[in-house]
């Protein structure tokens, strides 16, 4: 089985709604394991610099703003097919187009504020991986599902 692993963000209203367990019980149910977590409150520059891709949009200043309002739980899930699997129990971006039973059907209150940040491609996760911690902070560890 080859292994994979993604970034995933416990958005500021997910750690306020207080579902902070519920999201990593349903990757660990998923089969995704997490081998790093740590808490933070981004800065403007850190959040900025993470959604750099979105500069030009038209919601940047209102995400970056969003991201910086509170904290969040940053994660190191690693599975089978991660990015694909994360991304697949996240649901869409808009939870009013989520399939049901995803996180962001469940628990997201718009499009803004959707609850889970998951890596959209195995580079781009390398990335923001390495953005968040260094490999040293990453316990891997050998697991069955
Ligand atoms: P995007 O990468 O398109 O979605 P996803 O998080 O599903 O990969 O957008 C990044 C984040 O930007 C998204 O989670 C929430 C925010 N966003 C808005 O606030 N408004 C929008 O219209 C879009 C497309 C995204």
């Amino acid at each position: 089985m080859s292994k994979e692993r993604t970034l995933s963000i416990i958005k500021p209203d997910g750690v306020e709604k207080g579902v902070i367990g519920k999201v990593i019980g349903r990757f660990e149910e998923e089969g995704l394991k997490p081998v790093a977590i740590r808490m933070a409150r981004l800065s403007q520059a850190e959040a900025e610099g993470f959604y750099a891709v979105h500069k030009a949009r038209p919601f940047f200043k209102d995400l970056v703003s969003f991201m910086t309002s509170g904290p969040v739980v940053l994660m190191v899930l690693e599975g089978e097919n991660a990015v694909a699997k994360n991304r697949e129990v996240m649901g869409a971006t808009d939870p009013a187009k989520a399939a049901p039973n995803t996180l962001r059907k469940l628990h997201a209150s718009n499009i803004e504020k959707n609850t889970v940040h998951g890596s959209d491609s195995a580079d781009n996760a390398k990335v923001e991986i390495a953005y968040f911690f260094p490999e040293t902070a990453i316990s891997a560890y050998e697991w069955k599902r």
